[in-house]
């Protein structure tokens, strides 16, 4: 027998202990059932690969215990985020549940694991183990969004039948792995938003390398430190890739024209780098290409001809000093084009008529250029327009647009804005790339309690916030409401594909932000209640983490944000059920008993600090205690997840006594918590003092304290966040 259950072990004990007790308790008996005792756990430990030992490892380094993970086989009585097949725990699904520690290397010892998606979770950090490598059977492997650090471990090369792999938004550094090469089923890989440098790794005689990876269709690798050439060898013929994204790295050299092999690409950023050289002319056979970025880099020679290529919809190659030319024709013949950015790219000329016969145009901006002469906006046929924006031209004449036109027409620093013009509007404007839309809604007369928000179907409820980033998108007029109706539809009905409780999705104030992505704010409203549960809001985290999100084709792939400690809906780390945690060996057993022991003294410890401190009074009983009306007492998990896990983006500073961080509420509200360090805290009594003090004082030049946290050895103080010098001021002193 592979694997004991508990159950069983748990009636065996039982049963010993019962016939012991029928032999008269006799000296015999006892040794009798030691004996006993002592040869079953020889036999459980060597045949023991039992899934509780190693999910109690990893439930101890996380703090975690979901409500639903009663008993002690994580496979049987429906572990909410574990699934198990044959009794072995094949998929571990725990997207932003608020898990803290590190990735154990006992996660080995899961040796049928096959989905391990524990995205969105800032508080897990440390290394990425080895020992990952051993879970040879992983076919998705999800970390977006975590706080691991240091390498990427080359031993991520034995998980051959890898087909997802994000560890997108880390903190990653060293090289990439030349070991991923080896992963020849990887369909999905997203290394972005971390701080790897040095090249991309190609195969040699004696080490792989990414050109290998024939299967792949995303590489996804902005934002990182990445250098040196694009080595040509990364792009073949054989390649099936789709999405090519490397932006916002320090790649240099030229543009492979390998790049123009990849028959299948839809999609390419290379903007943001150091590129130089001209670009290969052989692009022109990309012809399923729709997304082309390859903006503020350093290349040179003729501006690449993309005639024929008409599934381009946007097109980015501002900020580069490509030769003198004419303004292009084939601006004029793709018809799909919404998005043409030619900022500062040394082009002169008329911009021909034709261009704006193009019914999809949505954005044109040409800026900074030597374009001269008329511009003849008479015929424009688009009703998506949104920005022709041709500042610091030549432009000397303007044929306006027939009918009057709803589109913001920028020609400042042109010769036609000298003079009598000047008054004219096209002459003062200024673009910006943000949008504070919110979608039209009909619930105006609705009201919510404070801290809920009106879903667009017009029920409160708190949803589920964060903001989805758009890899790249096919449009580029941010106040077209259809776009982002479209997406709600698709989302609301993938989210129900799944059975998740959502009624309804929300997305507002679209924004090209400092990611040069599109940003979108989403809220997720449940339905049949006012707020999602722990395991309801994990799995919507995980649905949007592992990409099984439909969206429409002007959509491209997209990662999120959930700045909120969204998930966490109460209790995940209380109520540790310590009568469970018998395990499979002598061992385990063992430490059981010793955790038991340690745990109750330490909440008898717990139990005489609190009582050393009139604490009833803080609670919100509060006709004992009306002068701390207000204080709210917060768990030490709450405020953990209001900080993002206290982390250091969001340490606003310093002082003798400990640090202060911001935080945010469920309700949104802005807070500033200052959390004392061991050695500067005060006795109980003085706390409290301090406290009850700071409740009763309302003053304007004194922050207002909201509440505090008592919990596992800590002192908090939660106050209202002002944000600027005071509030340091003001909290530093003490
Ligand atoms: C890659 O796979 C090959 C063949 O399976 C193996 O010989 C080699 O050791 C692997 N290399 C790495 C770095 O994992
Ligand atoms: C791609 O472009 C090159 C050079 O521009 C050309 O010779 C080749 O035939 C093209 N390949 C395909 C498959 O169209
Ligand atoms: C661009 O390419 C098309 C065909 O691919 C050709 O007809 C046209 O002359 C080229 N334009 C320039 C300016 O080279
Ligand atoms: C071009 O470069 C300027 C100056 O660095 C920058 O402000 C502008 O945003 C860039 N344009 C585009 C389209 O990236
Ligand atoms: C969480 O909510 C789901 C419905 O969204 C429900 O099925 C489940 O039982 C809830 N879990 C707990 C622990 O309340
Ligand atoms: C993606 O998430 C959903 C919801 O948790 C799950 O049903 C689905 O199996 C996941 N897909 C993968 C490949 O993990």
């Amino acid at each position: 027998m592979f694997s004991i259950r508990i159950s069983f072990l748990h009636k065996f004990l039982c049963t010993t202990t019962m016939a012991s007790q029928v032999m008269g308790g006799t000296r015999a008996a006892h040794v009798f059932s030691m004996l006993v005792l002592i040869s079953f756990f020889v036999i459980a430990a060597e045949g023991a690969i039992e899934e509780y030992a190693p999910m109690k490892i990893l439930m101890d380094e996380w703090d975690i215990r979901p409500p639903s993970w009663v008993g002690s086989d994580p496979c049987v009585g429906g572990w909410e985020g574990i699934e198990c097949t044959n009794s072995r725990i094949t998929s571990i699904a725990l997207a932003d549940m608020g898990l803290t520690g590190r990735l154990p290397s006992d996660i080995e010892l899961l040796s049928e694991l096959e989905i391990l998606n524990l995205s969105f979770n800032k508080g897990l950090k440390g290394l990425l183990p080895a020992s990952i490598g051993k879970l040879t059977k992983l076919v998705h492997l999800n970390l977006v969004g975590c706080s691991f650090f240091g390498r990427i471990p080359d031993t991520i090369g034995s998980l051959k039948q890898l087909s997802y792999l994000s560890l997108k938004n880390n903190s990653f550094n060293g090289l990439i792995p030349p070991s991923i090469g080896n992963l020849t089923k990887l369909f999905f890989l997203d290394l972005s938003d971390n701080k790897l440098v040095g090249s991309f790794p190609v195969s040699n005689r004696t080490a792989p390398g990414l050109d290998q990876l024939e299967n792949a269709r995303h590489f996804h690798f902005q934002n990182n430190q990445l250098s040196g050439k694009i080595p040509p060898q990364l792009f073949s013929s054989q390649m099936k890739l789709i999405h090519v994204i490397f932006d916002r790295n320090n790649l240099t050299g030229s543009i492979p024209s390998t790049l123009g092999l990849v028959q299948s690409l839809q999609a390419v950023r290379l903007d943001r780098n150091s590129l130089n050289g001209s670009v290969p002319s052989n692009l022109k056979n990309l012809s399923k290409i729709a997304e082309l970025h390859l903006s503020n880099n350093q290349l040179t020679g003729p501006v690449p001809n993309l005639t024929n290529l008409n599934s381009l919809s946007y097109v980015d190659m501002s900020n580069n000093t490509f030769d003198v030319s004419d303004v292009p024709s084939w601006f004029s013949t793709l018809l799909n084009l919404t998005t043409l950015m030619m900022e500062n790219t040394r082009l002169q000329g008329e911009v021909p008529q034709a261009l704006f016969s193009n019914y999809n145009l949505e954005t044109l901006v040409l800026r900074n250029n030597k374009i001269n002469g008329l511009l003849d906006l008479e015929t424009i046929s688009s009703n998506h327009l949104q920005l022709i924006d041709m500042e610091k031209n030549f432009i000397t004449d303007l044929k306006p647009t027939a009918g009057g036109s709803n589109y913001t027409l920028i020609l400042v620093d042109n010769p036609i804005c000298e003079g009598t013009n000047m008054a004219n509007n096209y002459c003062i404007v200024s673009p910006s790339n943000s949008s504070n839309l919110i979608p039209p809604s009909n619930c105006a007369s609705v009201a919510c309690s404070l801290g809920q928000v009106s879903s667009p179907n017009c029920t409160c409820a708190y949803p589920y916030t964060g903001t989805l980033v758009f890899i790249f998108v096919s449009f580029s007029n941010l106040g077209d409401f259809g776009y982002y109706k479209t997406l709600q539809e698709s989302l609301v009905s993938t989210f129900q594909s799944y059975n998740l409780p959502v009624e309804s999705v929300a997305l507002g104030y679209p924004t090209f932000g400092s990611s040069y992505h599109l940003e979108l704010f989403i809220q997720v409203f449940p339905s049949g209640q006012d707020r999602f549960n722990q395991t309801g809001a994990s799995a919507i985290a995980s649905v949007i983490s592992n990409q099984t999100l439909l969206r429409p084709r002007f959509f491209g792939p997209y990662s999120a944000v959930f700045p909120y400690g969204n998930s966490g809906g109460g209790g995940s780390k209380k109520g540790l059920i310590i009568g469970a945690a018998v395990g499979g060996s002598v061992l385990l057993l063992l430490l059981a008993l010793v955790g038991v022991y340690a745990l109750q003294q330490k909440r008898r410890a717990d139990e005489q600090w609190s009582r050393s401190i009139p604490l009833s009074g803080i609670s919100n009983s509060s006709a004992s205690a009306p002068r701390l009306k207000g204080a709210i007492s917060f768990s030490f998990e709450e405020l953990q997840k209001y900080t993002n896990g206290f982390s250091e983006a969001n340490d606003v500073g310093a002082g003798g006594y400990g640090k202060v961080y911001r935080g945010i509420l469920p309700t949104g509200q802005m807070v500033a918590i200052k959390r004392a360090k061991r050695d500067s805290m005060q006795g109980g009594p003085e706390f409290t003092a301090e406290v009850e003090l700071l409740s009763r004082v309302h003053h304007k030049n004194l922050v207002s304290l909201l509440g505090f946290c008592l919990e596992q050895g800590e002192q908090i103080l939660v106050y209202e966040y002002v944000p600027n010098g005071d509030l340091l001021d003001s909290l530093s002193e003490n």
